[in-house]
């Protein structure tokens, strides 16, 4: 089998190591790509984004699969158009991936199908947003209803802060026409949960469950970035909540989604807050987050284009998808100063890995036989061992071996959940 793989982080990394380990993949082509993921599959320079070029690529190489993971090319319907070509692909079309790309979509999907979330009102105006904003409470969560490359929610502490950010969105349009309508919505408290599933449409199975730590400083201090570190599995999601989220959000919400005309098949990722009066849907990725993707695949047994493909098929059996028992743990080296202002090309110096540890690389280019620096997150150092202790331990291990000139990571991955364990 020949297969596409869309996108160039360290998710598309991790997803193309995986794919190899089927014995039937001869080949796999990966736009865009980077420098790290240059060692494990062919890479061209045709951005995610880039639909037209994407189509022309896959005419004339003719893969047998394709998998789509980022939320762009998702939205603006690349699974529908490969598809139309006669290529498979596992990621859903654009119709069900405005779970994700439109958060007034997904709220209002949820008040109907009495899904449990935060409530929240829709504005398309600002003057309406601000007189709302008088009258809350405070915090209060102001969300941009589309992409807004993970930046589009602001927890908000006053009026004044409130306003600003109302008008960051809806006036200054930081986020494009993504801010044209907002949604305020009410602040939940508990511990997060990221719970990616596969679905086929009818059945969902969800993965093992994760923690993101999305802040960039230790002590969830400092910006909020694309994901500083994962562990897997998470645990406050203990086997009584992994049912009640089952029975109340993972299956009303497919079901939800085909009786909308919207048929999910892909990847569909819980964003949960595990408040007081029980779980809640913060927010639906129609994707594999980043970096929870590098903690749950490889504690995957099962054959992940087999899954894949069984997704697309319609023949998803929850038995077919296995994991592991253990736990694992990535720390992300980023380039100082993420997610502002930082330097690259610098040189990375990868040592070798052992059994059970994975360099995955997301922003990094070659030259020559160099592997430079190219991006905020530049890598995860994942690792697995049979207790999260040992993962995380053995995760910072593989990190301390890696050296580039201006690295920065958090010191605290997983201190939280191995707190929550004690
Ligand atoms: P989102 O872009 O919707 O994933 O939100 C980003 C982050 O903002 C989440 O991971 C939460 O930490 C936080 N957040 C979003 N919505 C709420 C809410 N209603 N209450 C409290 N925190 C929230
Ligand atoms: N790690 C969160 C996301 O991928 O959106």
């Amino acid at each position: 089998m020949n297969l596409l793989v869309i996108g160039g982080g360290g998710r598309e990394h991790a997803v193309i190591k995986s794919l190899k380990k089927n014995k039937t993949v001869e080949k796999i082509w990966c736009l865009p790509g980077n420098g790290g993921i240059a060692q494990d599959a062919e890479c061209f320079p045709i951005k995610a984004t880039d639909i037209e070029g994407i189509v022309a690529f896959a005419k004339e190489h003719k893969p047998d699969f394709a998998v789509v993971t980022p939320d762009d090319p998702l939205c603006l319907g690349l699974v529908d158009r490969l598809e139309e070509i006669g290529v498979p692909c596992f990621g859903p079309t654009k119709n069900a991936a405005i779970l994700e790309g439109s958060k007034v979509f997904s709220k209002q999907l949820m008040e109907k199908y009495n899904i449990p979330t935060a409530k929240a009102c829709v504005f398309t105006q600002p003057d309406a947003a601000l007189s709302y904003l008088k009258t809350c409470d405070y915090p209060t969560v102001v969300k941009a209803d589309g992409l807004a490359l993970g930046k589009g929610a602001v927890i908000v502490n006053s009026f004044e802060e409130a306003k600003g950010a109302v008008e960051d969105m809806m006036v200054k349009k930081i986020f494009g026409e993504s801010g044209s309508r907002v949604l305020i919505e009410e602040f939940l408290t508990g511990p997060e949960v990221s719970v990616l599933s596969f679905t086929d449409g009818n059945a969902v199975v969800p993965m093992v469950s994760s923690m993101d730590h999305k802040r960039a400083k230790d002590g969830d201090k400092g910006l909020n970035t694309g994901g500083m570190g994962t562990v897997a599995p998470n645990p406050y999601y203990t086997p009584e909540i992994a049912d009640v989220c089952m029975k109340t959000i993972f299956l009303p919400t497919v079901r939800a989604m085909k009786e909308e005309g919207r048929t999910f098949k892909g990847c569909l990722y819980f964003g949960l807050m595990l408040t007081p009066k029980g779980p809640k849907v913060i927010e639906y990725n129609c994707r594999f987050g980043d970096p929870e993707t590098q903690v749950v695949l490889p504690l995957l047994k099962s054959d992940l284009l087999t899954v894949m493909q069984a997704c697309r098929e319609g023949t998803l059996k929850e038995e077919e998808v296995e994991f592991e028992k253990g736990a694992a743990c990535c720390v992300v080296l980023a380039s100082d100063g993420y997610p502002q202002k930082y330097d690259t090309g610098y040189e990375i110096t990868l040592p070798k890995t052992s059994e059970g540890e994975e360099i995955y690389i997301a922003g990094a280019k070659r030259d020559g036989e160099k592997l430079l620096t190219a991006g905020g997150r530049v890598l995860g150092a994942v690792a697995k061992a049979e207790t999260l202790e040992k993962a995380v331990t053995r995760a910072y291990e593989l990190a301390g071996r890696i050296s580039f000139a201006n690295a920065y990571m958090r010191r605290d991955i997983g201190k939280r959940a191995l707190d929550a364990l004690k």
